[in-house]
């Protein structure tokens, strides 16, 4: 079996063809400074489900220095899995959840899973982080022993390559030390921003969604560029990376998009011949009601 092929990653827990590696020096230099203001330097880190999102947040946080591998635990239901975290994290492994032995619980099995799971923490002074897509802090509050405090988070699939995008909220117990936490371990894989619950439909909408728009764009700006005459392996690298740089404009220079667009939209050019094609045909509109389309459903799913 290659180790790339779908069976060995549900063993591993890893996405096919995807390598943790891309951490900026600058993001660890960031992350390293936060740990030293943070709370995770003393956190005793308990993980429920080792497996991608888990596998990566773990590694974040490791690779980045927030927390030493000597202070996380991890158990997950699938042996394999459970071993390439541990092989990949350095982190210790418990045969269940009671026996994490931890302070801080990070919840990262699907959504279906997470009842069960909830049902076998211990009770007592502790704060439950939850990635499990949907289930809101009332229903997670609703479900842990007495004494233990929830934030919910709302990462993304770049998060897997540590260029993720995220949101997280607090339950109605959580202190801001256990913010502090959330943002430490969701900020070592990409951007975290703390927002009100009431906006987490949103963002599953855009940057929980949102990768796949970007993905369908990279792809038919890579057909454009075929149909232009280019080859396409070279059209997917350079449409994927145009779309790299573009964001890192906006993120690096602060400048608003309107303007860096009209930077190279010169009068009678090339760029505002493409420019006026997409108008035509509704792209702005599309993905504005892309993302409001995706909240939409985020929150009739979360209401069922
Ligand atoms: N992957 C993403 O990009 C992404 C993005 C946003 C949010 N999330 C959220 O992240 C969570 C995890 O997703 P994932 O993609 O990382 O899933 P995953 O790769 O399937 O990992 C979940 C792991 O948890 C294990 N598990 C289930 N019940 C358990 C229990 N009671 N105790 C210990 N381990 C248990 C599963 O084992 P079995 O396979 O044996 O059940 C599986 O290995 C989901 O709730 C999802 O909504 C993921």
């Amino acid at each position: 079996m290659s180790p790339d092929s779908p069976a060995s990653s549900k063993m591993t827990g890893r996405i096919p063809g995807i390598s943790r590696c891309l951490y900026s020096p600058r993001k660890m230099a960031l992350a390293r400074r936060m740990a030293d203001t943070l709370v995770c330097r003393d956190m005793k880190l308990g993980v429920i489900g080792c497996g991608k999102m888990g596998g990566a947040l773990v590694e974040g946080a490791i690779r980045s220095g927030a927390i030493p591998a000597s202070q996380v635990r991890g158990c997950d239901s699938h042996a394999a899995t459970a071993d390439a975290f541990a092989a990949a994290t350095g982190a210790t492994l418990a045969p269940d959840i009671a026996s994490l032995d931890a302070d801080t619980f990070l919840l990262c099995t699907k959504p279906h899973h997470a009842a069960a799971a909830l049902a076998a923490l211990p009770a007592g002074d502790a704060l439950l982080i939850s990635v499990a897509a949907g289930l809101t802090t009332a229903w997670l509050e609703s479900r842990v022993p007495a004494g233990v405090r929830v934030v919910r988070c709302m990462p993304n699939t770049p998060a897997l390559i540590g260029k993720g995008a995220a949101a997280f909220c607090r339950g109605s117990a959580a202190t801001a030390a256990d913010t502090d936490a959330a943002r430490l371990l969701l900020g070592s894989v990409g951007l975290a921003v703390e927002l009100p619950e009431s906006l987490m439909d949103a963002v599953t909408g855009l940057s929980g969604s949102g990768p796949a728009f970007v993905y369908i764009m990279i792809e038919a700006m890579a057909d454009g560029g075929v149909r232009a005459g280019l080859p396409r392996a070279d059209a997917l690298k350079l449409a994927a990376q145009t779309v790299l740089g573009a964001a890192a404009m906006v993120l690096e220079t602060g400048i608003h998009p309107a303007a860096l667009k009209d930077m190279v939209a010169s009068p009678g050019g090339t760029t505002i011949a493409g420019l006026a094609e997409l108008e035509k045909h509704g792209m702005r509109s599309a993905f504005i009601e892309a993302v409001h389309a995706a909240a939409r459903r985020s929150a009739e799913l979360g209401a069922s």
